[in-house]
């Protein structure tokens, strides 16, 4: 883009991203913070760099997408920790796409993590910090007015494709895409995808190794959670 709009004031504050609105009233600014959290915020910490890393990461995944075929929010990177974004409305929907069973599906289903999946299951959260992102299902979002049945086709079609594409592109460089949380909003009319895609939304396992390279290092009192962030970009940079 050549002229890169005014940034604005803050209009939104989230656990990991500041928004400023911009002299464009359809551009946002997005600003990585390096603030973690886990459990709905129970838990507060810091990984250093994580904003500039998911800041890139986020760029690259975005860019490899949009070439797919999948609209984004994505504009371009401003610098290490901001984004220029297409100023979305969010759809209150979280949908998460699995591959293999781990985390909130192990405990509440009674699996065994690391138990592949015949196929990627989706499922829905409601976005509501006060509730803890609820489970739902796809008639909830419906009847509360949450997404329509022609947004609720489209965000499950565009999801699956995104776990296709970066599937392949991770597989290549040795990674398991375990699952992932993705966020959709409309923007004049049309669906796309938002906020960020990183180790803090997507669990990635080294292929050989099963090694953990994202927020579980956090969430768990694993360790070397830095090491993994930085490995991770590597790995996608390559
Ligand atoms: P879960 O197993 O805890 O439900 O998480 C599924 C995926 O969603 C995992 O890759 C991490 C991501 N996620 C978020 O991005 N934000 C969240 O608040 C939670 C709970 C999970």
């Amino acid at each position: 883009m050549e002229n890169i709009p005014a940034k604005l004031e803050q209009f939104y504050e989230g656990k990991a991203k500041k928004l400023y609105s911009t002299s464009d009233p359809d551009l946002v600014i997005a600003y990585f913070k390096d603030d973690a959290t886990a459990f709905n915020a129970k838990k507060r910490g810091t990984i250093e760099d994580k904003g500039v890393i998911n800041n890139r990461m986020s760029e690259l995944f975005f860019t490899l997408l949009e070439r797919n075929g999948v609209p984004t929010h994505f504009v371009q990177r401003l610098n290490d920790r901001e984004m220029l974004c297409k100023r979305l409305e969010i759809i209150p929907v979280e949908l998460v796409v699995r591959n293999i069973v781990a985390g909130s599906m192990a405990k509440r289903l009674g699996r065994e993590e690391g138990e592949p999946l015949k196929r990627p299951v989706v499922e829905y959260y409601y976005k509501s910090d006060p509730l803890d992102d609820p489970l739902i299902n796809a008639d909830h979002a419906l009847v509360f007015g949450w997404a329509t049945p022609a947004e609720l086709r489209t965000i499950d079609t565009l999801a699956l494709k995104v776990n296709e594409v970066l599937s392949r592109f991770l597989d290549e460089r040795g990674i398991l895409l375990v699952d992932f949380k993705l966020e959709f909003g409309r923007h004049h009319g049309a669906i796309l995808l938002g906020d960020e895609i990183c180790p803090d939304t997507c669990r990635f396992w080294d292929k050989q190794t099963r090694e953990k390279l994202d927020k579980d290092r956090f969430r768990r009192d694993l360790g070397n959670v830095e090491g993994a962030y930085q490995e991770m970009l590597r790995r996608v940079e390559a």
